[in-house]
């Protein structure tokens, strides 16, 4: 079953609106199997964003990701990537459109406020980052 890596950035929690975004997976009908408030340390940082070493904004991306804790979760179902991405919108704030999540609560790129694997490599790799096997929760909704 396919699996997804999302995480709320600091500002989510410092503009109290959690339940807010969390709520936009769960009226999609998503099935949440992976959830957790933590504080980054500077070595996940750096390992969830590898790719974007020495990028013009990476040293702004790190300081903000580390200004506060995150919600960490994992998505599961068919087609549950490509999902969480439109739920969730471009990276580029100034694209995002009223209805998605950076559109509806983001205006600046670099506080974009969501992160969402955008592969099913990507979604493994994330997962195994912030989570282990024996923390997710393959439950049944018997829907
Ligand atoms: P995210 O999906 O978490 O993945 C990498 C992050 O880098 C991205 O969201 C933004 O927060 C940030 N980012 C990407 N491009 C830019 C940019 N041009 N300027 C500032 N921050 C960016």
């Amino acid at each position: 079953m396919e699996r997804t890596f999302a995480m709320l950035k600091p500002g989510v929690l410092q503009r109290r609106i959690v339940g807010e975004v969390l709520s936009r997976f769960e009226r999609k009908g998503l099935k949440i199997v992976g959830l957790k408030l933590m504080q980054m340390d500077r070595s996940l940082v750096e390992a969830h964003y590898k790719e974007h070493v020495g990028k013009e904004f990476y040293e702004k991306l790190v300081s903000y990701t580390l200004s506060g804790p995150v919600v960490a979760m994992v998505l599961q179902g068919d087609g549950v990537i490509a999902t969480v991405r439109r739920l969730v919108g471009p990276t580029d704030v100034t694209n995002a459109q009223p209805g998605t999540i950076r559109g509806d609560f983001a205006y600046q790129t670099r506080l974009n406020i969501v992160h969402a694997s955008d592969s099913p490599a990507s979604a493994e790799r994330e997962i195994n980052l912030f989570f282990k096997e024996q923390e997710l929760i393959d439950w049944e909704d018997g829907n």
